[in-house]
């Protein structure tokens, strides 16, 4: 059994999306083994607890980067986390967070990366005035919305759309789209080659 430890900072939808497939069993051999949020009044933290999911707390308002991470870091070592799941974690991970667990987190991007990355990407997207964008799964290294792409899929963009319109589209394909890469990273028939990873 792989343990799941989801790290949120808000709606906190793509975790409701992940524990739905493992309810579904959608996502075999596998559980939610923490959810942990840097804000106390995230709605997916109440989410979390309403589902008897052991949910944490851990505030990064006012606490040092490092402090903090190490906080985090400790909590998803005492529950044998496996797998972490960025799920609108509006936090950068430190480099020495990162190197605490190599290859075993992922994150989701509401874009077509290396397109927009960072802050409000469906706005940068839609401003820009692309006709296709999208969301991503990756892993996540040191840098900013740049590990080696999982997963993505594509949302055109209508004549019709406005941001939220265009951010439903996308948070739609989110939802499917993490369930996929949690699977195939937790079969584990891939490899990755420089940036591309590759099934075998
Ligand atoms: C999602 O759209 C996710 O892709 C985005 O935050 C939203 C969280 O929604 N993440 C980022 O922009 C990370 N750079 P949710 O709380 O409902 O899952």
């Amino acid at each position: 059994m792989k343990n799941l430890g989801i790290l949120l900072s808000g709606r906190g939808s793509n975790f409701v999306a992940i524990a739905d497939s493992l309810a579904a069993g959608c996502i075999p051999n596998a559980r939610i083994a923490v959810v942990i949020s840097n804000r106390a009044d995230a709605p997916g933290l109440e989410i979390a607890r309403q589902r008897g999911l052991n949910a944490l707390v851990i505030p990064s308002k006012g606490t040092p980067r490092e402090e903090h991470d190490r906080a985090v870091v400790s909590a998803l070592h005492q529950n044998k986390v496996d797998l972490i799941c960025l799920a609108g974690y509006m936090r950068l991970l430190s480099p020495w967070f990162v190197q605490q667990f190599p290859g075993k987190i992922l994150n989701i991007h509401p874009s077509l990366l290396p397109a927009f990355p960072g802050l409000e990407a469906h706005e940068q997207a839609f401003a820009y005035g692309v006709k296709v964008t999208g969301c991503t799964v990756h892993f996540v290294d040191e840098e900013l919305d740049h590990g080696a792409i999982i997963v993505q899929k594509s949302v055109p963009v209508l004549d019709s759309d406005d941001e939220h319109t265009l951010a439903a589209r996308i948070l739609e394909q989110e939802h499917i789209a993490y369930t996929e890469a949690i699977k195939i990273v937790l079969e584990g028939k891939f490899e990755v080659l420089g940036r591309r990873m590759v099934r075998k």
